[in-house]
């Protein structure tokens, strides 16, 4: 008998771009290199950002945003450590602060790019999983996907009055069963988060996944992953460098 199964033409995979702001200074680690630029394992923590977001195979294209007096720097260093054939990567300027920057890479981003995920360059070790997780979600039709864990310290609200060294009066105690740490990368629908950029250039959010939620668009959180922690102060390198040591001695980094 012949088979008569109908060839079903199934729709081409939205192309993904990751857009990367590492142009943040990283005052808390200390003097030094901008944070981007730190070595981790002898490799610079941005070199790992970009390699963690090129594995997954959604990524066509990553997009890194680069002090502005470091364009130049960034594009050789990269060069230095190419992505895999099929990504491409770009570096742009960027501003003054971190929705600035992210914007900038927007700006960058070609026309057919319809799925963005925004990833921290301060977020260097964050495994291929959740990167995958974030875009299958997006690719499922959620416009906005955020990777998140429960809360382990209890948080408290303080009052914004309070001058720096006094003591800070407390004014409530959320319930933490129902409070969530975000990391990112965080994905959207593109068309989505360039609205959500456009309606908001005044606020200074401290993530993307904010500003959509000040459109009233739904947001969604998929699991994260302790190992995505965001390297801000000395003690959070010690802890980088240990993940990748046992990453190299583990699973063949
Ligand atoms: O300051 P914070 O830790 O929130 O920065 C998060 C990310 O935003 C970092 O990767 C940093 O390099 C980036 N950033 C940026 N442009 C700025 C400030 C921060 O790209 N002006």
């Amino acid at each position: 008998m012949t088979d008569v199964t109908p060839f079903i033409e199934q729709p081409p995979p939205a192309r993904a771009a990751a857009v990367i702001p590492a142009a943040g200074l990283g005052l808390r680690l200390g003097p030094g290199a901008p944070k981007a630029l730190r070595p981790l394992g002898g490799t610079p923590m941005l070199v790992h950002a970009v390699r963690a977001m090129a594995r997954a195979r959604a990524i066509a294209l990553v997009v890194v945003v680069a002090p502005a007096e470091q364009v130049a720097l960034v594009r050789s260093l990269l060069d230095e450590h190419p992505p895999p054939p099929a990504v491409e990567q770009l570096v742009v300027a960027g501003g003054a602060t971190r929705q600035e920057s992210v914007r900038l890479g927007l700006a960058a981003l070609p026309e057919e790019i319809e799925v963005v995920l925004v990833h921290d360059a301060a977020r260097p070790l964050v495994p291929v999983g959740t990167v995958d997780a974030v875009a299958a979600a997006v690719r499922a039709g959620a416009p906005a996907v955020v990777p998140a864990l429960p809360v382990t310290d209890t948080v408290k609200s303080v009052a914004a009055t309070a001058a720096s060294g006094d003591p800070e009066p407390v004014v409530a105690t959320p319930d933490r069963s129902l409070l969530r740490a975000v990391q990112t990368p965080q994905g959207f629908d593109r068309a989505t988060l360039l609205a959500a950029h456009r309606a908001n250039t005044a606020d200074q959010a401290t993530d993307d996944a904010g500003l959509v939620e000040q459109l009233g668009v739904p947001v969604v959180l998929v699991p994260g992953h302790e190992e995505a922690f965001k390297v801000t102060r000395p003690l959070d390198l010690l802890l980088a460098e240990a993940v990748l040591a046992r990453r190299r001695t583990t699973d063949d980094f």
